[in-house]
């Protein structure tokens, strides 16, 4: 095991660590629809208009396709891509979110499971586990919304790289952007009290992201689509698409 992977799992560790303990409740909280406060309702907000925003550039009509929800957390997006039909897996680090993403999914009617066989809907399998797990297969898309956002530039840009290799048609992904940074670092500490080794926001600038993407996945066929910036009061991340040219 060389520095690089040694640095990916120790910050993997701290992740998973904070996401199926410390924020394990604050995250079901905070994506189910129960009352919060002021401030995480902007962050509930910006989350909701960033999931949007990803599923418009995805196709309506997803019948029979593959699609990888990385780091699904409690399952939003996975169930939305249900609704077009896709084939969804959808995984996370932390077991106890996805055991909620389970009980979400679980709660639904038949129909809107796909499992009644008067639907088109898809199917999504929930599993906990890293979403760079090579045995997870090949997708015709990959989104990874705000899953990549703590981990640090060569870190996202080996994971954008890994994932780019199993995905045929396209990858969508959140990072967070270098300005407005202060603002951004503040979102974050709402959710990651600094008595806990939380995992901090690691902002990237997208020209910094473009140049080291030219490097790598464009040498290997793929091109730079639709980008967006969503900034809800405390929230702030930025959309981009990677597409096979
Ligand atoms: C900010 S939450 C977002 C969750 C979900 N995508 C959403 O938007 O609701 C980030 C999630 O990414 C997951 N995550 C981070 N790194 C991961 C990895 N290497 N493999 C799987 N999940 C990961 C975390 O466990 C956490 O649940």
């Amino acid at each position: 095991m060389n520095n690089a992977d040694q640095g990916y799992l120790e910050r993997r560790g701290q992740i998973e660590h904070y996401f199926d303990r410390t924020a394990a409740k604050t995250w079901e909280r905070l994506t189910s629809t129960d009352p919060v406060g002021r401030i995480r309702a902007t962050v509930r907000a910006g989350r909701d208009e960033m999931r949007a925003t990803l599923m418009s550039w995805l196709p309506q009509d997803m019948t029979g396709m593959r699609l990888l929800d990385a780091g699904c957390g409690t399952g939003a997006l996975a169930l939305c891509a249900v609704e077009r039909g896709a084939h969804v897996t959808a995984i996370d680090l932390s077991a106890n979110l996805i055991q909620v993403a389970k009980n979400r999914y679980a709660s639904l009617s038949p129909l809107a499971q796909g499992t009644s066989p008067s639907t088109n809907r898809g199917w999504v399998e929930f599993s906990s586990g890293d979403m760079l797990d090579p045995l997870l297969g090949e997708f015709d898309y990959v989104v990874g919304m705000d899953s990549l956002i703590h981990y640090d530039a060569p870190d996202l840009i080996n994971g954008i790289k890994i994932l780019s290799e199993r995905t045929k048609r396209a990858i969508l992904f959140t990072f967070p952007p270098r300005n407005p940074f202060l603002a951004f670092a503040h979102t974050m500490g709402q959710f990651f009290p600094r008595s806990d080794r939380s995992p901090t926001l690691a902002p990237v600038s997208q020209q910094k992201l473009r140049n080291a993407l030219q490097k790598t996945i464009v040498t290997q066929g793929w091109a730079e689509g639709k980008t967006t910036r969503i900034s809800r009061g405390f929230y702030t991340s930025q959309a981009w698409e990677w597409v096979r040219s």
